[in-house]
């Protein structure tokens, strides 16, 4: 052997050892055990609103069941279509899900006219979180001191009273409207990009009342910065302490909560949708996460109704339910 031959024949072994060694690895690598870094959710509306809340909370127990970090990313704007938007055209690996609800999963496709995804061709659910019942709120000392004082003075002055809501296609703006066509009577909405903002004008006095969820709104009444004049949901809560709810005198029959899910882009793979289901299935079976979440109003559902084709066929339900009544309170899609 040449003395040059003898210097490279090492290093030229050593370079296909390497290249061998890297591409046995290589199916070990796509085939990583899911999750195997850390997983983004989209909560598609600011920070400290409902939507954001009780996505951190289910969050950090499903990521100590999985073990895994779950990072949220705050994606506001146009009553949640933007972060939607942006999670169907992300990679389906599994790393980026969405926080979807009533507004951007079910009735958003009615309220605009150009939306960049489709709620049910873009998006496999994945699993759904507990519901949210809604409060009608005004702010402390308002001369409105019933939901009957609201509505009767909304319908001897059509369009005068207005109702902040976290953005168009928010589900507050959509239980108001839901809201305003049931009762006959005629708000003006004024869309905030969350909550937050909203909350804050209410207490300003620049807004006249809100109808928003109980998570969020419960500090604020307890702390007396804002009043709930009447719940959505079918029985009263101890959390709210003498505040009817409208189906019970106002509205027979009148019952609007928020629903929300995680979605995963089209084509994530089907290991990746059972393991997380299967993970917020197991943090259900928490006493603590669940009581904690009851103290806030939140009605958990049992485990068959939340997995992944229980979320499918009640998204696809909620989008026929939306159609309908969007069409029947003749809201023009934006
Ligand atoms: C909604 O009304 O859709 C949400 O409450 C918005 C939010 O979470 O801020």
């Amino acid at each position: 052997m040449n003395p040059f031959n003898a210097f490279i024949w090492p290093a030229w072994r050593s370079a296909l050892g390497s290249l061998l060694l890297a591409t046995a690895m290589q199916p070990a690598l796509a085939e990583d055990p899911y999750p195997s870094r850390p997983i983004t959710w989209v909560v598609p509306f600011a920070a400290g609103g409902p939507t954001d809340a009780i996505a951190r909370n289910v969050a950090q127990r499903v990521s100590t069941v999985l073990g895994n970090t779950i990072v949220i990313e705050n994606v506001p704007g146009a009553g949640g279509t933007v972060g939607a938007a942006k999670v169907a055209r992300a990679r389906p690996d599994g790393y980026t899900l969405f926080v979807g609800h009533t507004g951007t999963m079910a009735a958003a496709p009615y309220l605009f006219k150009t939306l960049k995804y489709d709620p049910a061709k873009d998006f496999v659910p994945v699993f759904r979180f507990p519901d949210t019942p809604m409060v009608l709120l005004v702010k402390n000392g308002s001369r409105f001191k019933t939901a009957t004082e609201l509505l009767d003075e909304a319908r001897k002055n059509p369009g005068k009273l207005t109702f902040g809501t976290a953005g168009v296609g928010s589900s507050s703006h959509l239980a108001a409207e839901h809201l305003a066509s049931t009762a006959k009577v005629k708000f003006t909405f004024i869309p905030y990009k969350g909550t937050g903002p909203a909350m804050s004008d209410l207490m300003g006095g620049q807004i006249d009342a809100m109808l928003d969820q109980t998570n969020v709104s419960l500090p604020q009444t307890q702390g007396g910065r804002l009043t709930a004049l009447a719940l959505t949901s079918r029985a009263r809560m101890d959390m709210f302490p003498n505040v009817p709810n409208l189906t019970e005198r106002e509205l027979p029959g009148f019952l609007a909560f928020t629903w929300y899910g995680i979605y995963a882009p089209t084509g994530t793979p089907q290991n990746v949708v059972d393991t997380l289901s299967k993970a917020y299935t197991k943090a259900l079976a928490d006493a603590e996460f669940t009581g904690a979440l009851r103290k806030q109003g939140i009605d958990v559902l049992p485990a068959e109704r939340v997995g992944p084709e229980a979320l499918k066929a009640f998204t696809a339900s909620e989008a026929v339910k939306w159609e309908k009544v969007i069409k029947d309170a003749g809201i023009p899609p934006q």
